[in-house]
């Protein structure tokens, strides 16, 4: 399974890297918002223009995707933008993947099928497509359809969506359980789906049924449970912020080893250590 990095915070995107084990970086136009203006107030460092910020980015991820997502809405537009920032991205590392939403409407009356048909164009351009905003199977079907090499599913937004629906209240890091939970003696859902794991379940099975070459991207990952979660349901990719990478990594029954164990070290094992020339 592969481990993207969720954030456009190029400290984090750095740290992230040093571990060695993360395959991409996934972006969007409120993590750009986030991180950019962070840099521009940040003391004491070189600031870079935006091109200049996207650039390190790519750099630091050379040799694994980095998606960047279009800011247009309508299908020409988003054509448009969407050749000129691969044009102008992927050459700095070979890894720019553009990011289209699904559905660009803002009110569910136009522009609805504008996402897939900017998917389509893209991709018969040999424009490497991630399609994000995936709320239903049937959205993801599509986008796999018009030739998005990945879908992104958003596991964490489906469970604020139905625990929000439900009047039942939550933390943004609360989790979850993946099959849902009862209220009132009936699963609550939306229109079938029980939670976010479930939505990344349904779409990889409606992918192996078709032998959809598309890649499930679980996005909106919140906590280390739902991290789990998605790769016991198949999902090939997960996208998560730092916070989750690092809680990923922790157990308490770790920590009470390690502290045994760095207690217990003799000095006669220890030495063996610095013996190395
Ligand atoms: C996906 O690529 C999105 O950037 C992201 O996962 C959204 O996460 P959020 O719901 O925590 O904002």
């Amino acid at each position: 399974m592969k481990l993207f990095l969720d954030s456009a915070n190029i400290e984090e995107i750095e740290k992230a890297y040093s571990l060695g084990i993360i395959d991409g970086v996934t972006t969007n136009p409120s993590l750009i918002k986030k991180a950019y203006n962070e840099h521009k107030k940040s003391k004491g460092k070189k600031k870079f223009s935006m091109e200049e910020y996207i650039i390190q980015i790519l750099s630091i991820a050379k040799g694994t995707p980095v998606s960047l997502e279009v800011t247009k809405t309508g299908y020409d537009d988003m054509v448009e933008e969407g050749i000129s920032l691969y044009q102008r991205f992927n050459p700095v590392a070979n890894n720019a993947v553009i990011k289209i939403p699904v559905n660009t409407s803002l009110t569910g009356k136009t522009k609805t099928s504008d996402g897939i048909r900017a998917i389509k164009t893209l991709s018969q351009n040999k424009i490497p497509v991630n399609c994000t905003l995936v709320f239903t199977p049937e959205q993801a079907l599509m986008a796999a359809k018009a030739g998005a090499i990945m879908v992104s599913p958003f596991v964490g937004r489906v469970d604020d969506y139905i625990r929000t629906q439900h009047g039942i209240g939550f933390e943004k890091s609360d989790y979850f359980p993946q099959e849902g939970i009862i209220k009132s003696g009936a699963h609550v859902q939306d229109n079938g789906i029980v939670s976010g794991v479930d939505l990344i379940k349904q779409i990889v099975a409606i992918f192996k049924n078709y032998g959809l070459k598309t890649q499930v991207l679980a996005a909106s990952i919140r906590n280390q449970r739902q991290l789990r979660e998605v790769a016991v349901a198949g999902a090939h990719i997960a996208t998560m912020p730092f916070e989750v990478l690092q809680q990923a990594l922790n157990h308490a029954k770790t920590i009470e080893g390690m502290k045994t164990f760095t207690d217990d070290v003799i000095s006669e094992y220890a030495k063996l250590a610095t013996k190395r020339k």
